[in-house]
């Protein structure tokens, strides 16, 4: 109890100073899109409440789609309509590339090797390159179809059974899953999500660590003077599951280099191998930064589509029309007879 009060007075007594050197400093020069009021101290984060995304869009209504916001020290402009959007992503997209890395994002220094978190600069077009031109093209992506093939009939054989057997489907579940496999299958030809598999289980357990860290509130991404004392240990615990998943990634990357000497041949089947051709051959990557993107591909690609399928999902429940046009769109299209349980 006494550190926390100690660490309370000593955020209260930084971040008045910071507010009044910044008062002191010429508030004219900024020109800052209309906002609520901040509050001394916490700004604008109290007005988030509990669904952000919901109080942003109840705000934008009143404040325009450019408006700024103070969250905690940082001040933030907030983008809330599609013309706005475009105007940001495609139009000015040089000027906005870069933005504030988490600091979570930073342990095992992972913001200076990842394609995702890099400013645009060198390091950061050649693994676009490598991306682009090695894993992410329509032949590569081909080649190795059959891994992610088996993965969608195992999904609809699941939806299948519950349909049969009157039991309400758990879409988020079943599109984590898929999807988490789905990649694991493309990156490494294996399931990392199976039930009668340990290492599956302890993967499993890493990635939920990493994504429940990344998505808590961080006091030290809003209050700076925070950073060093990493008050809810954030940074501390995705250190730990950045470390284990490397460990991980180590074992499938040794494994595979031993199965190479062993059979005298150097297949070109998963990104793993494609990825290990690249260092060994032309030197284009190396094992570090093979590492990280090999957490950015898995990390940035599940949770992103599987929440999305959710969310589609969900809504069009609560859309009877927007069902049944999609229902008659996938029955004329692939042909597919679609049962709803009631
Ligand atoms: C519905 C699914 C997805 C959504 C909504 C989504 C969204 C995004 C967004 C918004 C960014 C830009 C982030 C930023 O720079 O601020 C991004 C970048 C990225 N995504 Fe996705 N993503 C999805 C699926 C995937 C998948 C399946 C993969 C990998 C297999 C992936 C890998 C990446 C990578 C590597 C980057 C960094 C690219 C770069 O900065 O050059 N994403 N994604």
């Amino acid at each position: 109890m006494e550190l926390w009060s100690s660490l309370l007075c000593l955020l209260l007594i930084c971040t008045l100073i910071q507010t009044l050197l910044s008062v002191s400093k010429s508030s004219k020069s900024k020109r800052l899109p209309p906002g609520p009021i901040p509050y001394p101290i916490v700004g604008n984060l109290l007005e988030l409440g509990n669904k952000p995304h919901k109080s942003l869009a109840q705000l934008a209504k009143v404040h325009g789609p450019v408006m700024s916001l103070k969250l905690g020290q940082i001040t933030t402009v907030v983008i809330s309509s599609a013309p706005m959007a475009r105007e940001i992503l495609q139009i000015q997209d040089l000027c906005f590339s870069s933005r504030t890395i988490p600091e979570s994002i930073k342990a095992h220094n992972h913001d200076q090797f990842s394609v995702a978190w890099l400013p645009s600069t060198t390091q950061w077009r050649n693994l676009r390159k490598i991306s682009n031109t090695h894993i992410f093209t329509t032949q590569k992506l081909d080649a190795n179809q059959h891994l992610r093939r088996k993965k969608i009939e195992e999904l609809l054989a699941h939806v299948q059974k519950c349909c049969e057997a009157g039991h309400a489907v758990d879409i988020g579940k079943a599109a984590f899953m898929t999807t988490l496999n789905l990649l694991s299958n493309t990156v490494f030809s294996v399931d990392l999500v199976n039930p009668n598999s340990d290492a599956a289980q302890e993967f499993k357990s890493i990635f939920w660590g990493i994504m429940e860290e990344a998505g808590k509130p961080n006091l030290a991404d809003f209050f700076p003077v925070l950073k060093k004392i990493d008050p809810q240990g954030i940074r501390r615990k995705m250190s730990y599951h950045f470390g284990k998943m490397f460990q991980i990634f180590d074992k499938f990357i040794d494994e595979r280099l031993e199965s190479r000497k062993t059979s005298g041949s150097v297949a070109n089947v998963d990104v793993l191998d494609i990825l290990l051709n690249l260092n060994q051959e032309s030197q284009e990557i190396d094992m570090t930064h093979i590492k990280h993107l090999l957490l950015d591909l898995l990390v940035a690609g599940t949770d992103t589509s599987s929440n999305t399928l959710e969310w589609a999902m969900a809504e069009i429940l609560c859309s009877p029309e927007t069902l049944s046009r999609v229902q008659a769109e996938l029955n004329q299209i692939i042909n597919v007879k679609i049962q709803i349980l009631n």
